[in-house]
């Protein structure tokens, strides 16, 4: 029986890949215990998608585990064993501040929780291939020594600079920079997913996202920037600017745009190789351009305030170059730009209010 199994599954990346893989797969396999909740609060709690994926989708069936219980993820890739041709893993502590208040639990989830899932796959299913969400923090703040340039509402990289035309690529160094301690979990598992390639020949690939999104996110104060944003303005709810004149850029992958790249690398895997996946020069916004146009999307006004100091070691502009992917699978481009994103979120959010489940 063909199997996929799929962690952080009712997660924005994790629901996303389990619906467009399941005609792919006789049986998805999800983990996912709604950490997001215990993180973020029930605000952002994740079952809303675990109890639409297990409606909508025959061939899903969920699992309510915690992946750093080592036996209980052992047993599950034991039980599958050579059956398991693909594996996903989105599950994660995602930020930054809950990371700095919480540095044992984060590096459980991220580092050691990665490690549980390669160790069982290299036991029982050695030849699957292994698809890890890293992130663009794996870079620490690094991309802020680059010079910038102080425009009407974003900064933007001086002309010229060899990461201007395409953004930032894979050949930036990631050590001997502020990372901070969700960064580190991240390189943490980041490395170790690169290793089990290089040094197993296992088939892993790593992912290094700048911001994902999708109508799927389960936005939250901490995590999730436009998803937020968008729940902000349509729940009328009050939302500050944290530092850097809310000038600072990020560009935004779909998260149908990110599967696909998996779907690419998983039919020909480059075991142990590494890509910056993001909506790079085709689909960024800076906080000040995503307000203005989540505000016409929705025709309401955000009430929203200014907190001058920044968070620490947060990027002032990030492009990621998606050169080295493109390359390597041609055919994969970005579909759905900066626009659609928005409005895509704002559909959803408003479906969810009408539903209840969100508010
Ligand atoms: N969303 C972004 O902007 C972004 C950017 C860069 C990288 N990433 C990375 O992509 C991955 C997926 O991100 P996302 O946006 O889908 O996050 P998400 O929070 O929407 O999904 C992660 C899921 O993992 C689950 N989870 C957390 N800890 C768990 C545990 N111990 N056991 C089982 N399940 C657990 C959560 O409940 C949640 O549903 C993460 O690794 C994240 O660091 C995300």
């Amino acid at each position: 029986m063909k199997t996929a199994i799929i962690t952080g599954s009712a997660g924005l990346i994790g629901s996303e890949s389990v619906r467009y893989f399941a005609p792919s797969f006789d049986l998805i396999i999800g983990i996912d215990n709604d950490f997001r909740a215990r993180f973020f609060g029930k605000e952002a709690s994740v079952n809303w998608n675990k109890q639409l994926l297990t409606r909508e989708i025959d061939n899903y069936r969920h699992l309510d585990v915690d992946i750093c219980d080592q036996d209980e993820i052992h047993k599950i890739f034991e039980d599958h064993g050579s059956n398991v041709e693909l594996v996903i893993h989105t599950a994660a502590q995602p930020s930054h501040d809950y990371a700095s208040t919480n540095p044992r639990l984060d590096f459980a989830v991220n580092a050691t929780g990665t490690l549980n899932l390669l160790e069982s796959c290299r036991k029982h299913a050695p030849e699957a291939v292994f698809i890890y969400t890293s992130s663009n923090k794996v870079y620490g703040d690094r991309p802020n020594l680059l010079p910038l340039l102080e425009q009407e509402t974003r900064y933007e990289l001086e002309f010229g600079h060899p990461y201007a035309s395409k953004g930032i690529s894979e050949r930036m160094r990631i050590d001997q920079t502020l990372h901070s301690i969700f960064g580190a979990s991240k390189v943490a598992a980041d490395i170790m997913v690169q290793e089990y390639g290089r040094y197993f020949g296992m088939n892993t690939g790593v992912f290094r996202g700048g911001c994902l999104s999708g109508p799927a996110h389960s936005g939250a104060k901490l995590h999730g920037f436009l998803a937020y944003l968008m729940r902000c303005i349509i729940f009328e709810e009050p939302y500050t600017i944290i530092g850097h004149k809310g000038k600072q850029v990020r560009d935004n992958l779909h998260s149908k745009d990110l599967v696909r790249m998996f779907d690419y690398f998983r039919k020909k895997p480059r075991a142990g190789e590494v890509y910056n996946a993001g909506g790079g020069r085709s689909s960024n916004i800076s906080m000040l351009e995503a307000i203005k146009m989540g505000e016409e999307i929705t025709g309401k006004q955000l009430q929203v305030s200014y907190e001058e100091t920044a968070r620490r070691g947060d990027h002032r502009w990030w492009i990621s170059d998606t050169t080295k992917f493109e390359t390597h699978y041609p055919g994969w481009s970005v579909t759905i730009g900066i626009e659609e994103i928005m409005q895509q979120l704002s559909e959803s959010l408003v479906e969810r209010r009408e539903a209840s489940s969100v508010k």
